[in-house]
């Protein structure tokens, strides 16, 4: 999954914590998902399990905790937890080593007190490799500390860098082929113009965001124009004409007119708004939307319209999409993977099918038991069940970790409850052919 070159965003081991007075809140915890080009990738979870906190991360509107985030194989988002981690455990180690040598030592002077010189030389030599192996290890963990402070603030340097880059080359054999005097002018002209484009661009900008909530998420003092307008403007894009023309293709390319352009916000119902958001998202031409609970303030009327119109989008202009919700019944009909969050952390994540075909978290089953469906025998039968950890879980033993329990399907779980997700698949799957084939027979 993760060589996979086809992979746009590679979210690894996440994190964000938030101080609350003297404790920390995990509001994301060690995350890791990777988003393929042109996918939709779900994800869900109850309110507060830290949906929007990782949407806000990935596109750094936080300093993450730990964790990377890999954006077309860049690093854009890196915190330092982890590497402090280690260094703690290392030293936790180090100090552990430190006193069973010690005691070993003890040992064998009371037992052969005649050999002290000796033994003090053996002891003195192992402790001090441990020490040294234990500073280049910090040494190194300190290292990717700097290296992740630098991407986290810095990536956007590199990532301009390459494209000045490219397009000094791009240009330099074009202009070697240029046969005119005029033709290597217009060359030249294009040239400092793009090149001063390029310099303005953030990868961050190819990531863009459409907020939950479509009322908040636009000032009400602002024309439609302006606000869709911004991040153009924000770029250094300062051709007026150029500017309203881009704002009237988007406005129609998500439904509107361009008389809207000129109105504000609050003239416009909530579908309508949330349209605006995702206008202001498009005219940056980005390769990757997040969409965070895009239709959960609409009206049920409303919502199938701008899924549909996200869907379209997504086919029109090749677009990747995270799709935030809390709801597994919108997300089945929209995406190719979910991911299934439960307080920070991911518990589940496999493809849409899979998802709803064998569902094995505790989590994930109790979201599929608050599923309504339009069929009166279902509803009668349908036992909404709730997700109480300590019932669920014994991880006194051993604490559970996220693994592949059949290809592409991910579970958060000790070794225990793997041999039983693996071995409730085969029962599923035996169950559904045996009343598939029981359907054959009465057919013949
Ligand atoms: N800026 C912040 N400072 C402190 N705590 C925060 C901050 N943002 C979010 N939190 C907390 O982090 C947790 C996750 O919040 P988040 O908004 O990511 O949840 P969510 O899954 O998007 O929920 P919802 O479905 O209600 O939108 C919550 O407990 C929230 O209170
Ligand atoms: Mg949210």
């Amino acid at each position: 999954m993760d060589n996979d070159k086809n992979v746009l965003l590679k979210v690894d081991n996440l994190s964000q914590y938030f101080k609350l007075g003297n404790t920390k809140l995990k509001a994301v915890d060690h995350v890791s998902f990777s988003i393929k080009k042109g996918e939709v990738f779900g994800l869900v979870g109850e309110s507060g399990c830290g949906k929007t906190t990782t949407g806000r991360t990935i596109i750094k509107l936080y300093n993450a905790t730990g964790g990377s985030v890999y954006f077309e194989n860049t690093r854009i988002v890196a915190g330092a937890l982890d590497y402090k981690e280690n260094i703690k455990n290392k030293r936790k180690e180090l100090d552990n080593k430190l006193k069973e040598l010690k005691k070993d030592k003890e040992d064998e002077l009371a037992k052969d007190s005649n050999n002290a010189t000796s033994i003090n030389e053996k002891y003195d030599k192992l402790i001090a490799e441990l020490k040294e192996e234990a500073k280049v290890y910090i040494q190194e963990q300190n290292k990717e500390i700097k290296k992740a402070k630098f991407d986290q603030k810095k990536c956007d340097k590199v990532f301009i860098k390459n494209n000045v880059l490219a397009l000094k080359n791009k240009y330099q054999s074009l202009l070697e082929k240029a046969k005119t005097e005029e033709e290597k002018e217009n060359l030249n002209k294009e040239y400092r113009k793009e090149l001063k484009k390029a310099r303005h661009e953030k990868l961050i900008t190819k990531i863009q965001m459409i907020f939950q909530d479509p009322i908040a998420s636009l000032d009400p003092r602002m024309t439609v124009k302006d606000i869709i307008a911004e991040g153009l403007v924000i770029q250094g894009v300062k051709d007026k004409k150029y500017l309203e023309e881009k704002v009237y293709e988007v406005l129609e390319l998500v439904g509107l007119v361009r008389e809207h352009a000129d109105r504000y916000p609050h003239e416009f119902s909530g579908g309508q708004r949330q349209r605006i958001g995702i206008a202001r998202a498009i005219i940056m031409n980005p390769e990757l939307i997040i969409a965070d609970e895009p239709v959960s303030a609409l009206d049920v009327s409303i919502q199938a319209q701008v899924l549909n119109l996200l869907n379209d989008l997504r086919n029109k202009l090749g677009l990747t999409i995270l799709f935030v919700a809390h709801n597994l019944s919108v997300v089945k009909y929209f995406s190719d993977r979910v991911g299934v969050m439960y307080f920070g952390q991911m518990v589940e994540l496999t493809t849409s099918d899979e998802l709803f075909k064998h569902p094995l978290h505790p989590y994930t089953k109790s979201l599929l038991s608050a599923i309504p469906l339009p069929d009166p025998e279902y509803e009668k039968q349908r036992v909404r069940f709730v997700y109480n950890p300590l019932v669920e879980h014994d991880y006194s033993e051993e604490k559970p970790k996220f693994q592949e329990v059949i290809p592409g399907h991910y579970v958060l779980c000790n070794t225990k409850e793997l041999e039983k997700y693996r071995q409730e698949i085969k029962n599923i799957d035996l169950k559904n052919n045996a009343s598939h084939n029981g359907k054959k027979k009465k057919k013949n």
